[in-house]
């Protein structure tokens, strides 16, 4: 363990903006610096670093933090991890902590385990390249199935020879204590001696993700229906299949660029899925996929695409599988590979840019998928169709987000030609059945939907009324406290509050500017796009409004200004704020800047709705909908802010 006094020096002599700035380009920004999200891909800077704080605070992600916690969200650190690259970073020495005796013998034993089967791979690839058993069938057979060298090489690919017990033979030889191969499964003992598990098989390891090979699956080259295709590695301290993924490894940087994670079956799809340039892949190697094997794609991407090359028997197999990825409130989409092809017979014929057109042509949204394969089964039997529907609500159900849970249900209803209603009935019964069987009665009721229009009034002049209400406490606002700052408050990954200060103005621009928000009044954009004029021209806006030529603006603006420390109809509606709006300032405008952000939501859902009732084609159904969830993301960055104020309808 890293020593307390090396984790307190550590910290101390970090300079936050000088490790962020290896990573994103800072520019400063009165107390702060200022930067490009690196964790979304914006075009306006809303990425903070303070350093008189030593926080930052990406905006766009809601993400924020000490320098620690940059390093483990933005290289997917472990914290000692962070701490050791710091202390690289500044020649700071690690003293490490004496280890109870415990933890060295925990420590010791899996340590024995990985340098025994990393001999162990050294030996196989050594096997398979010089031995002229290795070469004849391990290597013949590898490149006649395609393999290219350098691909045999990157995946560290084997040979264990087809003799009694060659590899334990060689690591007993070298000094290798026979009691941790034994504890790999790489060795096995008999009465008469010890034998090689894996013998006369090709050999692919298993790497943990830091490419250190922790298993192996062994692949025998014999026809007879007997032997079982492949052999894998027992359990051990070293290796737990649930948390571990076939080729992670080499696909964790690709799953951040591209944020999609192809997922396949086996060894050789991976293998085969790589060597056609398709970097983004890995696979769960045979087992059903596990909720540790989630969480470790969901470190790097919130977007699945399962690779199916079977039947549609053996795709309901795998149902219960995905809807654990439904609920750690990850995107997930299937693709079906055509007749007889999986994701290795069909990397082998394409190039990487046709596979990747392929997969983005042709997967399809799973709950999508899952309607219309369970639908097409039911027919028009009442019965069957009556379970259908408690099937795929049983899914929706698992999303955690209430507002992709409403669009799922939309587009439930649309693909069965049902009501709605009758589709969200049935969610909400579930969902209620759920939430009193965990007995979290203060769980606030699951919100259906966001937009249920109020029935006496059009919704699009009910939208269009409040936004201008809201454009105009917005203007006000910046008009008002001008001259202000701001604490802003927010929860870093230690769970610990943290404050920084920004000027007013800048925060209420800056934060419309990076939701791509514009307002919608003529009038109040006009003002707005002349604040921001006067802003760079360092006058005085307030004094330029008051005086202007426009008779409307000085108008507006004399209006606005008097309503000073007035408390917002919104506030004193709900009982929730009772002390002056600028002692609360940083709530104030956020919870405006939220408002508008919620408003420009509920205007879009609105303008998709009115598509919904029209005839459209799967592709058009599927952008849409892809739409909807990117509009419940920003839903989810909105409301990762700190006291949210969840305004009525929304
Ligand atoms: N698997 C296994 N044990 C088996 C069969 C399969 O562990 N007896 C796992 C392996 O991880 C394998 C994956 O399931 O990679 C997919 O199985 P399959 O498609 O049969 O194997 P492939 O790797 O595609 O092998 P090949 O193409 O060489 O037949
Ligand atoms: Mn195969």
């Amino acid at each position: 363990m890293i020593s307390r006094e090396t984790i307190d020096k550590v910290y101390q002599t970090a300079i936050i903006e000088d490790v962020i700035g290896d990573f994103v380009q800072l520019k400063r920004s009165g107390n702060a610096f200022k930067g490009r999200s690196p964790f979304s891909n914006e075009k306006t800077p809303s990425f903070f670093v303070v350093p008189a704080k030593n926080i930052y605070k990406d905006f766009s992600s809601g993400k924020g933090g000490n320098v620690v916690d940059f390093l483990m969200q933005h290289e997917k650190l472990s914290y000692p991890e962070a701490i050791r690259w710091l202390a690289a970073k500044y020649n700071i020495e690690i003293e490490e902590d004496q280890a109870s005796a415990e933890q060295l013998q925990e420590k010791s034993e899996r340590e024995q385990l990985s340098i025994v089967t990393e001999f162990a791979n050294k030996y196989f690839q050594q096997q398979l390249h010089e031995s002229e058993e290795g070469q004849a069938i391990g290597l013949s057979y590898f490149t006649e199935r395609g393999f290219l060298p350098e691909t045999i090489k990157t995946f560290q690919l084997g040979y264990c020879p087809d003799k009694w017990d060659s590899m334990t033979k060689a690591a007993i030889d070298a000094g290798y204590n026979p009691d941790y191969l034994k504890k790999t499964g790489l060795t096995r003992e008999r009465e008469n001696g010890y034998y090689d598990f894996f013998r006369g098989r090709v050999m692919f390891p298993i790497h943990n993700i830091s490419g250190k090979a922790i298993a192996f699956g062994g692949r025998t080259l014999k026809a007879e229906k007997d032997i079982a295709k492949y052999f894998n590695s027992p359990e051990s301290e070293l290796y737990i299949k649930s948390n571990v993924l076939y080729g992670l490894h080499l696909a964790k940087n690709e799953l951040v660029k591209q944020d999609m994670c192809y997922l396949c079956e086996g060894y050789t799809d991976v293998i085969a899925m790589h060597q056609a340039g398709v970097q983004n892949v890995v696979s769960s190697s045979g087992t059903s996929l596990t909720e540790g094997q989630i969480r470790l794609i969901k470190r790097y991407t919130h977007n699945i695409t399962i690779l199916f090359d079977g039947d549609s028997a053996g795709i309901k197999a795998s149902f219960r599988g995905i809807d654990m990825i439904l609920k750690e409130g990850m995107n997930v989409r299937v693709l079906l590979f055509p007749d007889g092809d999986d994701p290795d017979s069909f990397s082998r014929k394409h190039s990487s840019s046709e596979i990747q057109a392929f997969i983005t042509g042709h997967s399809r949204d799973f709950i999508r998928f899952k309607t219309e394969l369970l639908a097409q089964e039911a027919g028009e039997d009442p019965i069957k169709r009556a379970a259908l529907i408690r099937n795929i609500v049983e899914s929706i159900a698992l999303i955690p987000d209430a507002i992709t849970r409403g669009v799922f249900v939309q587009e439930c209803a649309r693909l069965l030609q049902m009501q709605e209603q009758t589709i969200l009935t049935e969610l909400n019964k579930l969902l209620l059945t759920q939430a009193k069987k965990s007995g979290k009665d203060e769980q606030p009721l699951p919100q259906p939907l966001l937009d249920a229009p109020p029935a006496e009034q059009p919704l699009e002049s009910s939208l269009e009324l409040t936004t201008l209400h809201q454009e105009r406490d917005f203007i006000r606002l910046l008009l008002t406290y001008s001259g202000d700052s701001v604490e802003l408050t927010f929860e870093n990954e230690d769970k610990k509050k943290e404050n920084f200060s920004m000027s007013a103005v800048e925060f209420l621009i800056s934060s419309l500017d990076m939701a791509e928000l514009q307002l919608r009044t003529p009038i109040y954009r006009q003002i707005l796009d002349e604040f921001k004029e006067l802003v760079v021209q360092e006058r005085d806006a307030v004094k330029g409004f008051t005086q202007h030529t426009n008779p409307e603006i000085t108008s507006i603006t004399s209006d606005l200004l008097t309503e000073k420390d007035a408390v917002s109809s919104n506030w004193s509606r709900h009982k929730i704020y009772p002390e002056t709006e600028k002692d609360k300032l940083s709530y104030a405008l956020q919870t405006c800047v939220y408002a508008l952000q919620l408003m420009n939501i509920r205007m879009i859902y609105a303008e998709i709705n009115a598509l919904n009732g029209q005839a459209m084609s799967d592709e058009e159904a599927d952008a849409m909908l892809m739409r909807k969830i990117e509009l419940d993301h920003l839903k989810k960055v909105i409301t990762q802010f700190t006291g949210i104020v969840i305004l009525p309808g929304v």
